[in-house]
C-alpha cells in the first residue's frame, strides 16, 4: 500500500485525515496544494513528507517555466514548503536533493530540466519503499517469534512511500513466519494510532490491539509488553530521537521495566548538523487539536491547552537504531557518522 501516488501530472495523496472512515484520494496540481496537505496532515509521518515535498518542488518549478533553471527563482518555492512543518528532516533531506538535482541541470532546455526534477521526486518516493524493506530485514534480530511489541503513533506504510519504517519491521517478522501481538497506543490528540495504525494493519489481517496512551506502564508492568517499536521523524548526531509526543515517556517506561527500547528509520531521517535532541526544532499545533477529539470539542469554554506535536527521546533510552544500512547499537555517534556521513 501506497500513500501518494503520481498520476496524470499530479500528486494524489490518500487523505490521512479521513481515515478510517473513507478513504479519499486528494489530487495536488499545484505547489500550494502540496505545502497545505502537509500542514494539514492529509499527509504525515516524516518519510511521506519528504516525498511529497519533493512532488511540491517539481510542481512550483513546472508552474515557474523556464524561470525554475534560475536559483533565486526556486528559492521561493523550497521555502514554502520548508515552513510547513518544522521536525520532520525528510523534509528538508528531500528538499535539499531536489536543489542539489536543479542545480546540477539548469543548463538543460526547460523541459528536459522539468522532466528530470519530476525523475528525482519519483526516485525518492521508491528509494524510500527500498529502504523501509531493508529496515524490515535489518530489524529481524530484534523481533524474536510470538513477540509482543508496543509502538506509537504510525510509522507505516503511510507514513512513507510504502511498507513503514516501524510496522515495516512488523511486517518482515509476519512474511518471515513470525507470530506477533501488536499493542498499539491511540496517540493523542490526533489519534494516529488509533486510526491509522489500527486501520494498516488490521487491513493485512494483523492482530492489534488498541490501548490509551496511559495505559502503556500497565501493561509492561504486567510483563506484557516485550519491545517497544517506535519511528522517528529526527535523529540527532548523538542518537537523541524526536518522535511523535508521548515516544519520550515510553522510553522511560520501558527503561523501567528493563523492555528493549528500538527506534527504526531510514538514514534519510538523520540530521548529523544537528549535535543533540536540545538542537531539533519541535513542532506547536493549534491547541484546538487538544482541546477537541475527533471535531467535538471536549474542554469546558475558555480551557487552554499546550500541543507540543514531538517530544525527544534522549539516546541513552535507545536499546537500538534498526536503520536500513544496519542495525545500530550504543554507542550511536560513531555509527550514525559512519552510516549517514561516511565518516
Ligand atoms: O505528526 P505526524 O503524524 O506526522 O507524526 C508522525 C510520527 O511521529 C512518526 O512516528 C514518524 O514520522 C515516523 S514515520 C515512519
Amino acid at each position: 500500500m501506497r500513500p501518494l501516488r503520481w498520476c496524470d501530472g499530479a500528486l494524489e495523496l490518500l487523505d490521512q485525515r479521513r481515515l478510517p472512515a473513507t478513504e479519499v484520494w486528494l489530487r495536488c496540481t499545484e505547489l500550494e496544494d502540496v505545502a497545505r496537505a502537509i500542514e494539514t496532515m492529509a499527509v504525515r509521518g516524516a518519510p511521506a513528507i519528504g516525498i511529497a515535498a519533493a512532488f511540491g518542488f517539481y510542481l512550483g518549478c513546472r508552474k515557474l517555466g523556464a524561470a525554475a533553471t534560475a536559483e533565486a527563482s526556486r528559492a521561493a518555492v523550497a521555502a514554502r514548503l520548508a515552513a510547513t512543518r518544522p521536525t520532520a528532516y525528510n523534509l528538508f533531506w528531500a528538499l535539499a536533493r531536489m536543489e542539489a538535482v536543479a542545480r546540477q541541470c539548469s543548463g538543460l532546455r526547460p523541459d528536459a530540466f522539468l522532466e528530470r526534477l519530476c525523475q528525482e521526486a519519483q526516485a525518492i518516493a521508491d528509494a524510500d519503499v527500498a529502504a523501509n524493506r531493508a529496515i524490515g530485514r535489518h530489524g529481524q534480530t530484534v523481533v524474536p517469534d510470538g513477540a509482543r511489541v508496543l509502538t506509537h503513533c504510525n510509522a507505516g506504510a503511510l507514513a512513507t512511500g510504502g511498507y513503514g519504517t516501524a510496522l515495516g519491521v512488523l511486517r518482515a517478522a509476519r512474511e518471515a513466519g513470525k507470530r506477533l501481538g501488536v499493542l498499539a497506543c491511540e496517540t493523542r490528540p490526533l489519534l494516529q494510532g488509533a486510526r491509522l495504525t489500527a486501520w494498516e494493519l488490521g487491513r493485512e489481517g494483523m492482530e492489534v490491539t488498541l490501548i490509551t496512551d496511559g495505559m502503556a506502564g500497565h501493561f509492561m508492568a504486567r510483563g506484557e509488553v516485550d519491545l517497544v517499536l517506535v519511528g522517528a521523524d529526527r535523529i540527532a548526531a548523538n542518537g537523541d530521537v524526536a518522535n511523535k509526543i508521548g515516544t519520550y515517556s515510553l522510553a522511560v517506561l520501558a527503561r523501567a521495566h528493563g523492555v528493549p527500547f528500538y527506534v527504526a528509520a531510514p538514514c534519510s531521517t538523520v540530521d548529523l548538523t544537528v549535535p543533540d535532541g536540545a538542537g531539533i526544532v519541535i513542532e506547536e499545533r493549534d491547541p484546538d487539536e487538544v482541546l477537541c477529539c475527533g471535531g467535538v470539542r471536549i474542554a469546558p469554554p475558555g480551557a487552554t491547552a499546550a500541543n507540543p506535536a514531538f517530544d525527544v527521546t534522549p539516546h541513552r533510552y535507545l536499546t537500538g537504531i534498526i536503520t536500513d544500512r544496519g542495525l545500530l547499537e550504543p554507542p550511536f555517534s560513531p555509527g550514525l557518522a559512519r552510516l549517514v556521513g561516511g565518516g
